[in-house]
């Protein structure tokens, strides 16, 4: 359990138990996006996913919402996104599921942005199937930035940009800053934007402390983090394992 919590984006929940229940295909970035719409085929940079896959996570999700409604209304129980993934995470029943992994160690999983995908698709529609389904975000809010707070030290691995990257770092403003922090985005500053912004922008902001030395590695992420997780996690694990036999 070296991980205290992940925050990650629709896409990144969703695509995750989508692959459990079907499998995602190799393409490449050049093909028409109007033969792939006659085909009924997604693409996602090089990947294709059929529409039949959002189909089958259609049917997987619908009674699993029904559930989330029952539960809200019989026993008072608050859905926040953390406690949504947790539940399906419990559910998919597969190892090649991250959030599998992090219902069954109990490492929160947020996103702030739950709707912005194809889950809030089937939110959408089951709303009007079975209505009622309240999400809190704020009690999240709440969870992620006292971890953030209480934490003796903080360290956050960051991997791509968009919203997950500001909502880590924030949560770090609220105890004056990060100890360790590591950015791997593809991402430059010039437009202003919050992806591309250095680490040095975050140290202005108190997100970074500013004793820190933090790094940003310009690469692209499937290629970077197995190299460093292999050299950091991996290692530290490997190691301990081997120092206490007996
Ligand atoms: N397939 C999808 O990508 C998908 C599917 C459903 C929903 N969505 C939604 O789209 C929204 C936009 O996503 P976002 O703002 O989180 O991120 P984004 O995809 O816009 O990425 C933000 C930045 O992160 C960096 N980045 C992304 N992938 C990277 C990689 N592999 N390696 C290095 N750098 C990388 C890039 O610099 C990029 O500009 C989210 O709300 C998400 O739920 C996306």
């Amino acid at each position: 359990q070296m991980v205290d919590c992940v925050v990650t984006t629709a896409g990144g929940v969703e695509e995750d138990f989508i692959k459990c229940l079907a499998p995602t295909y190799m393409g490449s970035f050049e093909l028409s996006g109007r033969d792939l719409r006659d085909r009924g085929i997604n693409r996602i940079g090089n990947l294709l996913v059929p529409n039949d896959n959002y189909c089958k996570f259609e049917d997987w999700l619908m009674p699993l919402l029904d559930e989330m409604v029952e539960e809200q209304k019989t026993k008072g129980m608050i859905w926040s996104p953390s406690r949504i993934i947790q539940r399906l995470g419990e559910r998919i029943n597969d190892t090649s599921s991250i959030y599998y992994w992090a219902a069954k160690h109990k490492i929160p999983v947020f996103c702030p942005a739950l709707t912005d995908g194809s889950l809030g698709d089937m939110m959408y529609f089951h709303s009007f199937r079975h209505p009622g389904l309240v999400v809190d975000i704020l009690s999240d809010l709440r969870r992620l930035n006292t971890m953030a707070v209480k934490a003796t030290k903080s360290g956050m691995i960051i991997i791509g940009g968009g919203i997950i990257k500001h909502h880590i770092c924030n949560a770090n403003l609220m105890r004056n800053g990060a100890d360790y922090s590591v950015f791997i985005n593809t991402a430059s500053e010039f437009d202003g934007s919050d992806s591309g912004a250095r680490p040095d922008e975050a140290i202005s902001w108190g997100k970074i402390k500013k004793e820190a030395a933090p790094v940003k590695v310009y690469a692209e992420a499937s290629l970077v983090v197995p190299l460093i997780v292999g050299e950091t996690f991996v290692k530290r694990h490997f190691n301990a394992k081997k120092n206490n036999k007996p």
